[in-house]
């Protein structure tokens, strides 16, 4: 199964929130349910959450009573700004919505016609992620060797994608390649992505994976226990990659100690109208830090800063790992692949 899919006029996804411990499905049925498991976190990740913004537009469309197109693009309007309220950092989100809104906005026809140009929309979307991560799979796949040692951050997997992942979609790959890769997966403080999902992923798949905490990183570079590092994106500008926060402090190091830093994101988390400093950076509660599940740690009324995502300058990436192929930082700009994978060059 997908990690979203489009069933008989309801979306069906897992509740991230459960794992690895539960399977639960979650069956959501209009947009504010969509919106209210994105909030809370039961579906992450930003590829997701593209196609999920795009689903919950398709569930508008679907269930509505509109018997005019007018009535029906002020209800796909309003539902689109309800989504843009969950998160406001990855970029796929923002994307999603507008690239709906505006096949919908072009469209004459009829509101049942309309109804199912949004569904279809929405499912060429998550299909379209599915592709890309194959084809990011594919290109990342040429980057890494047998034998590689391969840190990552956060969850950039099959459960943060439609499929397969981007970042883990890379090691995917090189395994279906018969590399042999192993992975070391952080833990993620404070949501714990890296040992509940990326931990969780991997091991179901039978890929070599060791958990470490967040703290660690500085101390296997200096071990040379890891050689290359991959991680996904929420959102790539103009001067920086946006990610879980923890990924600034990883690309830093790594520079530090010559270990490449790789980048794994389709296009539709590229925003190159945009610099760093125009980005909202996402200021969770404080709770998920001063309390580590339900138990608290942290004293009574302490201040606390808890910003899910951080900012790594573009002179920290190596490569950013696209469905086009390898982008260096010069080519970002004109989303131009420096250099296809071997095998296209042939
Ligand atoms: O807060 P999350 O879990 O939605 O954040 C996800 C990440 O930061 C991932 O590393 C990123 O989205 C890449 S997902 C392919």
């Amino acid at each position: 199964m997908r990690t979203i899919e489009w069933r008989d006029g309801t979306v069906v996804t897992i509740n991230q929130l459960k794992l690895p411990h539960e399977t639960e499905l979650l069956r959501l049925k209009n947009c504010d349910e969509v919106a209210e498991a994105i909030k809370k976190m039961k579906i992450r990740g930003a590829p997701l959450l593209g196609a999920a913004a795009a689903y919950a537009l398709a569930l508008v469309a679907y269930h509505s009573k509109a018997k005019e197109k007018k009535r029906l693009i002020r209800e796909l309007e309003e539902a689109a700004e309800k989504l843009r309220r969950t998160r406001p950092t990855g970029v796929n989100l923002f994307w999603a919505v507008e690239r709906i809104l505006n096949k919908a906005y072009a469209f004459h026809g009829n509101t049942k016609e309309l109804a199912a140009l949004v569904v279809e929309e929405a499912n060429r979307i998550a299909d379209e992620d599915a592709a890309a991560n194959r084809s990011i799979g594919k290109y990342g796949a040429s980057l890494i060797m047998d034998g590689d040692v391969v840190l990552t951050h956060c969850n950039a997997g099959a459960l943060a994608t439609v499929e397969y992942g981007t970042a883990l979609g890379v090691i995917r790959a090189a395994v279906e390649q018969s590399k042999k890769v192993r992975v070391i997966a952080t833990e993620t403080r404070p949501k714990l992505q890296g040992a509940r999902l990326t931990a969780y992923e991997l091991k179901r798949d039978g890929i070599s994976v060791t958990l470490i905490s967040d703290t660690m990183v500085g101390y296997i570079m200096y071990r040379r226990m890891v050689n290359k590092v991959v991680v996904g994106a929420d959102r790539i500008v103009r001067d920086a990659v946006i990610n879980k926060i923890g990924t600034y402090q990883i690309a830093v190091l790594a520079k530090e100690h010559g270990i490449p830093f790789y980048v794994a994101a389709p296009k539709s988390t590229f925003d190159l109208a945009h610099t760093s400093a125009e980005v909202t950076i996402e200021e969770r509660s404080p709770e998920e830090i001063t309390c580590i599940g339900s138990e608290r740690i942290a004293p009574e009324s302490i201040a606390v800063l808890n910003p899910a995502f951080d900012v790594t300058p573009l002179n920290y990436v190596t490569a950013v790992i696209c469905e086009d192929g390898i982008l260096y930082m010069d080519d970002l700009a004109s989303l131009k692949p420096a250099r296809l994978a071997q095998n296209e060059q042939e």
